[in-house]
């Protein structure tokens, strides 16, 4: 009994900080790709609802490609490759911060 709820404490460590590190990531390449046209992540996080966020990104963000239709820079970045590995961290940033979250990030982020 012992041995499972170590085993369990230690399953959930690792899936957090897994999730973590993809909350990072998905918020470095947002610095890197959005900022700067959209500014501050976590604002932009707000603008929408967990759920929302993940429509938006569904189908290898076609509603994203949509509400950039008259932006070829942004269009070009979410039509390339590095946008379909790295768009799931994204939207793992976007969700821990979005409206219905209850998240306030640090200070800087
Ligand atoms: C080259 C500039 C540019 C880049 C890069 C860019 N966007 Fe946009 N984005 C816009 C413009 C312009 C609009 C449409 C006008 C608006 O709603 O602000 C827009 C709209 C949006 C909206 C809708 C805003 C709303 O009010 O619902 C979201 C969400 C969004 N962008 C997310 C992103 C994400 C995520 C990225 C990075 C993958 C990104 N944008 C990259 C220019 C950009």
């Amino acid at each position: 009994m012992k041995l499972l709820i170590i085993v369990y404490l230690f399953t959930s460590l690792i899936f957090l900080s897994d999730l973590h590190s993809s909350v990072y990531k998905g918020q470095k390449e947002y610095m890197k790709k959005c900022k700067s046209c959209h500014g501050n992540g976590a604002k932009i996080a707000k603008l929408k609802t967990m759920e929302e966020w993940k429509v938006v990104f569904s189908n290898n963000g076609k509603i994203l490609k949509d509400l950039h239709r008259n932006d070829n820079k942004a269009l070009k970045y979410i039509n390339s490759e590095r946008f379909k590995k790295k768009s799931k961290h994204m939207l793992d940033f976007f969700v821990k911060y979005a409206l219905d979250s209850g998240n306030v990030p640090a200070c800087s982020d």
